[in-house]
């Protein structure tokens, strides 16, 4: 199966990178539910030389099996740097492996990150940007989609519309867009206006918009103001984990969602969520402390979203086991 080519006018809906949090196991939970055409990997920085091959092996396991998650959801692998050669032999090192398509990261706004020529740094450079893109472009198959991620802008949006433009130039098979500055951080407001503004001005090439869609609202509103046909979710797919197949019921990809009698998840529900985070890491050493951390991680940022009132609690046990006891006595 070929990956999924994304073209205007056929939505998708894309699982968000986010490096220490959709690993394989959340990505393999995430996807579960049908809702997401692809997900893509947390970003891998190209620095010195281009990446072995054992560290996309490592970071992507889904590489060894046609790179789909194991109900079948592409992912893609994401790259990280400044350099186009490195990076361009590290995407032909990819594709070796049996990776179907590359996105670029140009967002990133770790100081470490930018420090090293990496990230969002490359937004204050429109040429670099187009060169990048171009390089990767060149050296991986026709047939493999190599796309862009990036913000608006460094410190403010006037190099949008030329960085947006550059990556076309370069090549991109399409751009996603998280709407804020990279000295935003991830500061309210959200701005997706501008996202609409670059899918006006480069149509057809598809744009994907990002950020701050909680609520199947807030996915309403952002499709209005950007006129999008592709969504990405990051944090409200996990403080949320029913978003994404509302989103994709709106989006005419889920033409099955359920209808659910609350407005958030109910206890039970999350056990039945943890209990499929728990299959996917049972490969793992010390898998219960590994599930505590990451559950508590989970949680934390549902709890941003719905006011858990049992998190504080939660937050303070320090294995997954007692987490999961905790929760089950609240049913
Ligand atoms: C913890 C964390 C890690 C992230 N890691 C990455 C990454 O590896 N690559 C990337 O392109 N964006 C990364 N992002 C940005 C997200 O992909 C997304 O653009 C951003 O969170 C806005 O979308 P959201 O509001 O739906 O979360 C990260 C965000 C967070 C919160």
């Amino acid at each position: 199966m070929p990956f999924p080519h994304l073209t205007t006018g056929r939505p998708a809906l894309i699982l968000a990178p986010m490096e220490g949090v959709t690993d394989a196991p959340m990505r393999a939970v995430q996807s579960e539910r049908g809702a997401f055409t692809f997900c893509v990997s947390e970003f891998l920085r190209v620095s010195g030389t281009p990446l072995p091959a054992k560290v996309f092996l490592r970071s992507i396991p889904e590489l060894r099996s046609q790179c789909r998650t194991p109900s079948g959801t592409p992912v893609q692998i994401q790259l990280l740097g400044g350099d186009p050669e490195r990076i361009a032999a590290s995407a032909m090192t990819a594709v070796q492996l049996g990776a179907q398509a590359i996105d670029l990261n140009f967002g990133c706004p770790a100081p470490t990150v930018n420090r090293h020529d990496g990230g969002a740094t490359l937004l204050k450079y429109p040429q670099r940007i187009r060169t990048i893109v171009q390089t990767v472009r060149n050296a991986v198959p026709s047939s493999i989609p190599v796309s862009t991620k990036m913000r608006l802008g460094w410190d403010g949006i006037d190099l949008l519309f030329e960085n947006t433009a550059a990556a076309a130039e370069g090549g991109t098979s399409w751009i996603t867009i998280h709407g804020r500055t990279r000295n935003a951080g991830y500061a309210p407001p959200i701005d997706w206006e501008p996202i609409g503004e670059v899918r006006k001005r480069l149509y057809p090439l598809p744009v994907v918009a990002n950020g701050d869609i909680w609520t199947i609202d807030d996915f309403k509103r952002c499709r209005d103001i950007t006129q999008a046909d592709h969504f990405m979710l990051g944090r409200g797919a996990l403080a949320n984990p029913r978003l994404p197949l509302l989103v994709a019921k709106e989006l005419g990809l889920a033409p099955k969602a359920p209808e659910f009698e609350t407005p958030t998840l109910l206890a039970h529900e999350w056990l039945e969520i943890l209990a499929r985070f728990e299959v996917h890491t049972v490969h793992y050493p010390q898998q219960s402390l590994f599930l505590a951390r990451r559950t508590k991680q989970w949680l934390a940022m549902a709890h941003r979203y719905q006011d858990l009132a049992w998190f504080e609690h939660i937050k303070r046990l320090p294995t997954f086991e007692s987490i999961r006891e905790a929760i089950t006595s609240l049913q």
